[in-house]
């Protein structure tokens, strides 16, 4: 039914979707005009830090399920193609797709007659009807929308383990194709929506801003703990424990970034907007984060300058841990901001991310413990686990004034002022620690 499956997009979508398509048995071919990105993937050198990616893409190099090429007419054959190249912001906050209408435009000059091209990527809503109007009238495709819901870090589980499978489409034609292409988990009695292209369009949009609403909501209440003194940590246990509410994505932080949030609450609130919609709550979902961010650098600074602290160890800069993605990361405003306020820093990511270079004109250390040396104070910005197992008797041995401010409450606080330490994290105010 499905003899070849093509990809366009090698990023942190395509590559984790192609892989695991293929580690189901399908023969897929990735195609990406970064010409260095595919002579590295055709070696299994894999951009970019996603765990037990490499080791799928391996495996499925190998017995020869997975491809790699930089030409379109290397996936003409094939009867399905998924879309997954970037729809990154404009700044004005709409999507950009002019990645998606070239990478499209090509596709259909060697698709063959009766392709279902399906759009991965997350697009505006309206995209697929206007991307149905580049059909040339010769031939004859479905445009299917099939939004990914993939955690960076977890992106190879949340593929395996789907909560839902959501398809937009405009007929039943696509139906057989698309049922085949996800029968491992049709077989599995995964949930899986069919509705029209804009429904499925929404559904992601939707998500995606539900879910920063939530954190935004979270980091709001940390703010209110910190003034009324209230536990954050039983607050949002408490809530949690309503099943309404659920546990999920009720953890404070420096903001949430990323390539998705940012960028998805961006476009839904300039869709409110350019309708002339008044949506308060989605088009004020960015504002609160950002004011999250100059909340925590203002914190940061007094904290830092009333315990006469001038050397920091930045632990942590990518958007969350177990990535290297750096886009949208609250470490780069809080970054700029000490160091425009004359701290001097060194900086340690586990992930050695690559990115840095894109953001800020920094260094990494190479080691925990290189960071640490030498340093007044810690600020732990990512919740990487490598930080949680700092011993308290080397943050007190290293630190020269012995205070850390831990932005993602990982560290247990207890075992830090037993220590000796002066602990700041995210929803106690000094006086409750
Ligand atoms: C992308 C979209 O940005 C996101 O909205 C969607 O939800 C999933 O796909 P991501 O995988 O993070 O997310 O994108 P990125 O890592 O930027 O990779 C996109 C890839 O497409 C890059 O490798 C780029 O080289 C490639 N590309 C882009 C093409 O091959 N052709 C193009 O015309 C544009
Ligand atoms: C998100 C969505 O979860 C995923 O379904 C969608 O396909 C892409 O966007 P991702 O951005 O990779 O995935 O990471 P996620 O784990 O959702 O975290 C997003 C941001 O929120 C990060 O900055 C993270 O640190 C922050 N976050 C998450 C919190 O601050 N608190 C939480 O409780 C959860």
């Amino acid at each position: 039914m499905i003899n070849k499956l093509g990809v366009i997009g090698a990023g942190y979508v395509g590559l984790v979707s192609a892989a695991c398509f293929a580690d189901l048995g399908f023969k897929v071919c990735v195609v990406d005009y970064d010409t260095q990105k595919i002579d590295a993937l055709k070696n299994a050198i894999i951009p970019i830090h996603e765990p037990q990616l490499a080791e799928l893409v391996k495996k499925s190099i190998n017995n020869n399920h997975l491809t790699f090429s930089e030409s379109y007419n290397d996936i003409e054959d094939c009867c399905a193609v998924i879309m997954t190249v970037g729809t990154p912001s404009n700044d004005d906050g709409s999507a950009n797709l002019d990645y998606l209408y070239s990478a499209t435009r090509e596709l259909m000059n060697v698709a063959k007659d009766g392709c279902v091209i399906i759009l991965k990527s997350t697009v505006p809503i309206g995209t697929a009807k206007n991307i149905m109007k580049l059909v040339p009238d010769t031939k004859h495709f479905h445009i299917v929308n099939n939004p990914e819901f993939l955690r960076e870090g977890n992106a190879i589980y949340d593929f395996q383990n789907p909560d839902r499978i959501v398809i937009g489409m405009s007929s039943d034609e696509p139906k057989a194709i698309i049922s085949y292409l996800y029968s491992h988990f049709i077989k599995q009695d995964v949930p899986i929506l069919f509705t029209d292209n804009t429904t499925a369009e929404t559904i992601k949009y939707a998500s995606n801003s539900y879910l920063a609403m939530r954190i935004a909501f979270i980091n709001e209440i940390t703010t209110l703990c910190e003034t009324s003194g209230a536990n954050i940590s039983d607050t949002a246990e408490g809530m949690g424990m309503d099943a309404r509410i659920g546990k999920h994505y009720l953890h404070p932080g420096p903001g949430f970034g990323g390539s998705c949030f940012p960028k998805d609450t961006k476009a839904l609130s300039y869709f409110a907007t350019s309708n002339e919609l008044d949506l308060p709550i989605i088009q004020n979902i960015m504002h609160s984060n950002l004011n999250r961010i100059e909340d925590l650098i203002e914190k940061l600074h007094s904290t830092f300058s009333s315990n006469q602290c001038k050397n920091i160890a930045v632990l942590g800069l990518t958007f969350k841990a177990n990535t290297d993605d750096m886009r949208d990361s609250p470490a780069i405003p809080i970054v700029k901001a000490l160091l425009k306020n004359g701290y001097s820093l060194k900086f340690y990511d586990p992930s050695h991310t690559t990115q840095i270079k894109e953001y800020l004109d920094i260094t990494l250390q190479n080691s925990i413990d290189e960071a640490l040396d030498g340093a007044d104070a810690a600020v732990i910005l990512t919740e990487w686990s490598e930080f949680q197992l700092i011993s308290p008797q080397k943050f007190e041995h290293s630190l020269n004034k012995k205070v850390i401010y831990d932005m993602r409450n990982i560290l247990n606080s207890e075992v830090i002022l037993k220590q000796g330490l002066k602990y700041f994290a995210l929803g106690f105010s000094p006086s409750t620690l």
